[in-house]
């Protein structure tokens, strides 16, 4: 592991990550998704398990090898994370949503392949519900912790993630900055709490990063 050090803080407590995109079906061949490869949520997962913590990672397809020590449970669409975060919800102390959630699903899934015509096509696309947005509502003792990629406006998007889910704090990522978001290995990363602080991370590794955001959430008081 890259820490010669890392302090069994998280010993006794139940954290839920989830990580990578989702897929949402067109048909039996075909699916919509996004550019999340779970590289995140996956070291998030690890320094967890590193620093004592109990960890389920509920995760998308990825091409990542499954974190020893850590329950893997794979789902497909939004729709099944969905089900699989809400089943564990009142059973751990803290989540931490890392997933790219598709926000949007074909209105059907057509049972057989689509074949192609001379005319365009066009798919239909309904809303998933908001994972993240639904455990807010819930919540009781739970630390909620958020992702959010944005291109423009950062602060202002984040803040209102913070507040229209509840959130205890949202890790914001500005996709358009060279080494942050998705398919690298670095992240570049403005860590937003909802008591007003805002720390800004240097260019660090996703390992690295992870052992930071698990540091901010241990300043969360209960
Ligand atoms: N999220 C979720 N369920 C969804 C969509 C998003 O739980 N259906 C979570 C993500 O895992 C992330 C946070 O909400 O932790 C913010 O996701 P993001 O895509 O940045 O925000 P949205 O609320 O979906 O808004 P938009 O995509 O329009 O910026
Ligand atoms: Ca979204």
């Amino acid at each position: 592991e890259m820490l010669l050090y890392e302090p069994k803080d998280l010993t006794g407590k139940k954290i839920l990550v989830t990580a990578g995109p989702t897929q949402e079906d067109i048909d039996p061949v075909r699916y919509i998704t996004n550019r999340s490869t779970g590289k995140m949520g996956y070291a998030i997962a690890r320094a967890a398990r590193n620093r004592g913590a109990e960890v389920v990672l509920i995760s998308g397809p990825t091409g990542l090898k499954p974190v020893e020590g850590v329950e893997l449970v794979k789902v497909h669409s939004a729709d099944d994370m969905y089900n699989e975060v809400l089943k564990r919800f009142d059973k751990v102390d803290i989540v931490i949503k890392s997933a790219a959630v598709a926000d949007y699903r074909p209105e059907t899934k057509s049972t057989s392949k689509l074949k192609k015509s001379d005319d365009d096509l066009s798919i239909s696309l309904t809303r998933n519900k908001d994972i993240l947005q639904t455990l807010g509502g819930q919540k009781t003792n739970q630390i909620l912790v958020g992702f959010a990629a944005e291109s423009d406006d950062l602060i202002n998007n984040a803040l209102s993630k913070i507040s229209k889910k509840n959130l205890d704090m949202i890790v914001a990522n500005d996709i358009t900055m060279e080494g942050a978001g998705f398919a690298v290995d670095t992240n570049r990363v403005k860590i937003i709490l909802r008591d007003g602080r805002m720390i800004e991370s240097p260019i660090m590794t996703k390992e690295e990063l992870a052992h930071v955001i698990l540091d901010h959430i241990l300043t969360i008081e209960r």
